[in-house]
């Protein structure tokens, strides 16, 4: 690969737009800024992040990544610091939002380098949801960098820092075998984290087992993607609805809730439906079914619901580490997509 940046002035809303060459390059930036203090490059750049959910991982790398690196960060949260937006192209603007989302992306593009975007699921049918309209629209109309800070269908940036984490752990990550296993929750989860850790697992070429109950699939399109891309890296995807099997010799156990897209658009009766799995969680009698291996979580985690104490807090967890990973892929993904 070059010693230039490969993705120089591109969007990061999903992994699947980039080739594993480039995931690898920004990884082993990474690696390299994690050991050599990266000085001020970004003096004078201002990234915007907008933010319509809470965050706390997300928010904290983003912002002290780019301030680290001696930019300006200005952090805008939906419903008290935007105007209420419209997404429609050609509305009739008589109801309650008072701006467009075409004019403050072009605004917002003016004060800064890169825009960055959380918007999870906003309660529509699932046909509607999976269009990704909050981010797709910034992506539309800013002639900025978009960064997707996690949106209904991806989470690139997480997905990108358990890049590094897994290499860190294991050694190049092409033909591992990682375990994603689905754990109840008390509220339906975006499915952002499974996707983007698949798309991430199919790129580098790793086994990839993914297991959840019957009515929690990932959605079509993203796992007909998954399969094809692990087809071409040399990895694979197999489901497999029991987790103790699909655990079963995992070099690496990625743990996360999400919520049912067949009952997407029905709460209730996805809440009642997922009751029924609220045993399935992770504990130390799952893991020792993958002696040694690594367990991986986005966090937050709700413990002893989804995961016992037992598991986050043991010697082969690799929660914190994961989780500071984010800091440094994100730094090397700023410097690269602004072409430093
Ligand atoms: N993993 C993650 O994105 O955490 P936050 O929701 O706290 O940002």
């Amino acid at each position: 690969m070059p010693d230039r940046s490969p993705i120089a002035g591109r969007d990061v809303v999903t992994l699947d737009t980039f080739s594993p060459e480039e995931i690898r390059w920004v990884v082993e930036r990474a690696q390299r800024l994690k050991r050599e203090p990266p000085g001020a490059p970004l003096a004078g750049r201002s990234l915007a992040m907008v933010f319509f959910n809470p965050s706390l991982r997300t928010r904290a790398s983003f912002a002290i990544a780019f301030r680290t690196l001696g930019g300006t960060v200005i952090d805008l949260e939906a419903g008290r610091d935007l105007w209420p937006l419209e997404f429609r192209e050609g509305a009739v603007m008589a109801g309650a939002a008072d701006e467009h989302v075409s004019d403050a992306a072009r605004v917002l593009s003016e004060y800064a380098d890169l825009i960055a975007i959380r918007s999870l699921a906003r309660g529509l049918d699932w046909a509607q949801e999976r269009r990704d309209l909050v981010i797709v629209s910034f992506q539309k109309h800013s002639t900025v960098p978009i960064f997707n800070m996690e949106s209904v269908l991806d989470h690139p940036c997480q997905a990108w820092g358990d890049a590094l984490t897994l290499t860190e752990a294991l050694g190049p990550p092409a033909g591992r075998r990682l375990a994603l296993t689905w754990c109840y929750h008390p509220k339906a989860r975006p499915l952002a984290v499974p996707h983007g850790v698949s798309t991430m697992a199919a790129k580098l070429g790793l086994h990839l087992t993914i297991s959840h109950p019957e009515e929690y699939a990932l959605d079509p399109g993203v796992l007909a993607m998954v399969q094809r891309t692990a087809e071409e890296s040399g990895g694979s995807v197999r489901l497999c609805e029991d987790p103790r099997a699909a655990v079963e010799g995992a070099d690496a156990v990625y743990a996360a809730p999400w919520g049912s897209i067949r009952y997407h658009n029905r709460p209730e009766e996805e809440a009642e439906l997922r009751l029924r799995y609220r045993e399935r969680r992770v504990t130390p009698e799952l893991m020792a079914r993958a002696p040694g291996a690594r367990f991986l979580h986005a966090m937050p985690i709700r413990r002893n619901v989804e995961v016992d104490d037992a598991v986050v807090d043991a010697p082969t967890s690799l929660v914190v580490p994961q989780a500071a990973n984010r800091l440094h892929v994100q730094r090397a993904l700023f410097l690269s997509v602004l072409g430093m």
